[in-house]
């Protein structure tokens, strides 16, 4: 059944390990022949003819979802894309109309902010689209069209799988809006689809190899007071999910910051013994970005951080500058937050284990919020 834990400790670790699953069941029945068919879409094409704007809404870890997100629409449909909170949306007349796709994200479907801001926008003529991991909730039933994540019930309160579901399903549809308005290539679609089906596997390997060494120093960490997360382009949002799962279940101060901002402002928090984890791009991708990264690193070691580096496997250049690094495998440029996050997710739930903390049912917090 939906509530049991099937053996594990806690539905956060239970969930945690079904990340690969949600992944694939996501994509499950959405492509053919490396291309994307979304039954659910089928017949909707006109909802994405004629679009000079999308704007997705959410809220928490539902929002950073969105953020990475907004990478991939905003590169492959040349489409801009903001992000927005459900609950700030509403309060200040955005300038929204026939033209504008919102796009909202919710596992539950029930988040009161989010379906308000949904309601307002339909309100405004704006076409509807939900992305959700609950068939027949409230938010699906009030848009134009929906995607649903194939993430299965997600029971603890902090969300895991749903995220990465979250972000498949975006991904998907980015693709399909892309080809519906012929910006892109049946041939690059074919190599994205390649990289997104990789990518449970992937995940697999850093649950197998990675999860008892990151359990293990989140244990040696558990009187830590405060962490920091630093991430650039789609890894800055990562940073930021990082750091709402800690503070969420282990009730410790955490800040995600974009790496380039450090210089602005939050490297002054830096001293002796203070963890950072960053999140560093992929070489292969843009060396100009990972140099940096590397350098934010470098940085942040002089004022004593203790650094740890979730890297892709084979980067060298940031061996002398960390004191853990935790490898995930390569992956294209959109698609290495689906494995970056991963260690983050088993980082705050060791933590808040080794407090004695109860993962599932955080203090003053609900699954979903459906009051404003
Ligand atoms: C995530 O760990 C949180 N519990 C929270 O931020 C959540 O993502 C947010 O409340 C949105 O919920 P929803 O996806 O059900 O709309």
């Amino acid at each position: 059944a939906a509530a049991d834990k099937g053996g594990w400790p806690s539905f956060m670790a239970k969930e945690v390990s079904e990340e690969p699953e949600a992944v694939a069941n996501t994509l499950r029945g959405r492509v053919r022949d490396g291309q994307i068919v979304i039954p659910e879409l089928d017949g909707l094409d006109e909802l994405f003819v004629g679009i000079d704007r999308v704007i997705v809404i959410a809220c928490g870890t539902a929002a950073y979802a969105g953020q990475v997100g907004k990478y991939a629409l905003e590169q492959w449909t040349r489409v801009p894309v903001d992000v927005e909170l459900a609950h700030e949306f509403r309060y200040r007349d955005p300038v929204i109309g026939p033209n504008t796709l919102i796009v909202s994200i919710s596992q539950s479907g029930e988040t009161m902010d989010t379906l308000m801001a949904v309601k307002y926008a339909r309100e405004r003529g704006a076409r509807t689209l939900s992305i959700c991991n609950t068939q027949g909730a409230t938010i699906p039933r009030e848009s134009d069209a929906i995607i649903y994540t194939h993430a299965g019930p997600e029971v603890a309160v902090a969300s895991t799988k749903a995220f990465v579901a979250q972000i498949t399903a975006l991904y998907l549809l980015a693709l399909h809006v892309a080809r519906v308005r012929g910006s892109i290539s049946a041939t690059e679609v074919a190599q994205h689809v390649l990289e997104l089906e990789a990518i449970p596997d992937k995940i697999s390997q850093i649950l197998e190899r990675e999860q008892s060494r990151i359990e293990q120093f989140a244990h040696w960490m558990a009187d830590t007071r405060s962490v920091l997360f630093l991430g650039r382009h789609v890894g800055y949002p990562i940073a930021l999910e990082g750091a709402l799962k800690l503070k969420e279940i282990s009730y410790i101060h955490a800040e995600g910051f974009a790496a380039g901002e450090l210089k602005h402002g939050p490297i002054a928090l830096i001293e002796p013994g203070q963890p950072v984890f960053v999140i560093v791009p992929s070489p292969r991708e843009s060396s100009e970005l990972h140099k940096k990264v590397v350098s934010n690193i470098q940085e942040i070691r002089a004022r004593g951080a203790r650094v740890i580096v979730i890297a892709e496997e084979g980067d060298a250049a940031v061996l002398p500058f960390a004191d853990e690094v935790l490898r995930i495998p390569l992956a294209g440029p959109f698609f290495e937050p689906l494995l970056a996050v991963v260690p983050l997710h088993i980082f705050a739930m060791g933590l808040a284990t080794a407090k004695g903390l109860d993962v599932d049912q955080p203090r003053n917090l609900a699954k979903s919020v459906t009051v404003e």
